[in-house]
């Protein structure tokens, strides 16, 4: 059985507030790639992880499909286990998702595996605990997020859907708390409550400043996107990943091949929105 693990992209993040927990409240609106790490499984009498894919050797012993795996048999009393294989097509701690795009294949697919009838209540509170982005992950449209970004209200992206995207990282990994913590603490007003494109025009990402304070490459990637003709651009969630919307495809693998010239060492993904 395989599961897709599909990259999450923040169309726009607008951080309100830090709270006591030292979290931060935010409105952001997420999107999906139709590409993404994938995930396969096989019945088995343990539950063990192996590893595939271009990015397989940047993954730490600490993994959320492992931790997925084992809150799923903890909630449904489960006795037997699985052969997981990861293929790791997507950068490490790079904003797109990654181990929560994965964390939430494994609640996807490891119930239909173990013949559970899992509760969307249930996974959802076991993809809260695995992490803030689990929730619209587990999802995998397009969706708004407050709070830590893990309360979720729907939102139609079927208008969207196809629409050409562009990822790119510079191959820096940024862990998603320094970027919160360079923070400067202005907030800097909510997120329109609008459809989705305009949501995403008229908002920001508030995490694009501190992120390019830490790693001023991003500022680099940022500059080639916006010299395009991107309809968008904008880093996704704590970056480093950037991401860039186009009408036509040939407009994004323009973009592509461009950047390919000049930056030959960066991560890019020409793909579209789900
Ligand atoms: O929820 P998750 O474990 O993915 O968050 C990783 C880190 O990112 C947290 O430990 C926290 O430092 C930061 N974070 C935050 N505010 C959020 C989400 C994450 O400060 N809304």
């Amino acid at each position: 059985m395989e599961e897709p693990a599909f990259a999450k992209i923040n169309l726009a993040l607008h951080v309100r507030s830090r709270e006591d927990d030292g979290y931060h409240r935010i409105e952001t609106l997420f999107a999906f790639a139709e590409e993404g790490d994938r995930l396969h499984a096989e019945p088995a009498d343990t539950l063990t992880l192996a590893l595939c894919g271009p990015f397989a050797g940047q993954l730490g012993e600490e993994n959320l499909v492992l931790r997925a795996a084992h809150a799923v048999r903890r909630a449904y009393d489960i006795g037997s286990g699985a052969a997981l294989t990861l293929e790791k097509n997507l950068p490490v701690a790079s904003g797109i998702g990654g181990g929560s795009a994965d964390a939430a294949a494994a609640l996807r697919l490891l119930p239909r595996l173990w013949g559970v009838e899992a509760s969307q209540d249930d996974m959802t509170q076991i993809a809260r605990a695995l992490g803030s982005d689990v929730p619209a992950c587990l999802h995998s449209h397009m969706v708004r997020g407050e709070g830590r970004g893990d309360i979720l209200s729907s939102q139609d992206g079927s208008g969207l859907s196809g629409m050409p995207l562009l990822l790119v990282n510079p191959g820096v990994a940024l862990a998603t708390s320094d970027v919160f913590r360079a923070w400067d603490g202005l907030d800097r007003g909510p997120m329109p409550a609008a459809a989705p494109l305009v949501t995403a025009l008229d908002g920001r990402n508030d995490l694009e400043a501190p992120a390019v304070g830490l790693v001023p490459l991003i500022g680099r990637v940022l500059d080639m996107l916006h010299g395009t003709s991107a309809v968008l651009s904008r880093m996704s969630g704590s970056g480093a990943t950037c991401f860039a919307l186009f009408e036509r495809e040939e407009e994004r693998d323009r973009a592509r091949d461009l950047i390919q010239v000049q930056s030959p060492g960066w991560w890019q993904l020409a793909t579209r929105l789900r």
